[in-house]
């Protein structure tokens, strides 16, 4: 628990996405729960498959289902949580998506019992290529 409920609740949020995770490969699972600007929450957990390389990470899986409603590039935060000690930092590609669609969001790493770490998304992503470098 935080002094902060609206965080307690998103953590709360990727815990139980993180439960639906198709990880049958890895055993690796992982929920993430995005926070929109006007409150609305998007979740999603990794989903593998047999060739492996098709996997989309939990946070991919959210910022498409945001997208997908009609939200984008009004996110506010987002919670990684997976089963282990040390946090589960986003991949390089769940890096430059979020950018894309989420710009400077804040990063938040949790497990199941507490939060690990929060990070802007621009410490953990120098440098972005995004559209604005497309001329
Ligand atoms: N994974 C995520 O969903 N998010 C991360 O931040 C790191 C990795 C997934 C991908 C794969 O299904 C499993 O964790 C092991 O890498």
């Amino acid at each position: 628990m935080s002094t902060d409920p609206e965080l307690d609740a998103l953590v709360e949020a990727a815990r139980r996405v993180r439960l639906n995770a198709a990880a049958d490969f890895s055993g690796f699972q992982v929920g993430a729960a995005l926070q929109a600007a006007d409150g609305r929450v998007f979740t999603g957990c990794n989903v593998e498959n047999a060739t492996y390389g098709l996997t989309v990470c939990a946070e991919r899986v959210a910022v498409f289902k945001a997208v997908s409603e009609g939200c984008r590039r009004s996110f506010t935060r987002v919670v990684v949580v997976a089963n282990t000690d040390a946090p589960t930092p986003p991949c390089g590609a769940c890096r430059q998506i979020l950018w894309e669609f989420g710009g400077d969001l804040e990063v938040i790493l949790a497990n199941l019992t507490e939060v690990k770490g929060r990070y802007r998304l621009r410490d953990l992503l120098p440098l972005p290529f995004d559209a604005r470098l497309l001329g």
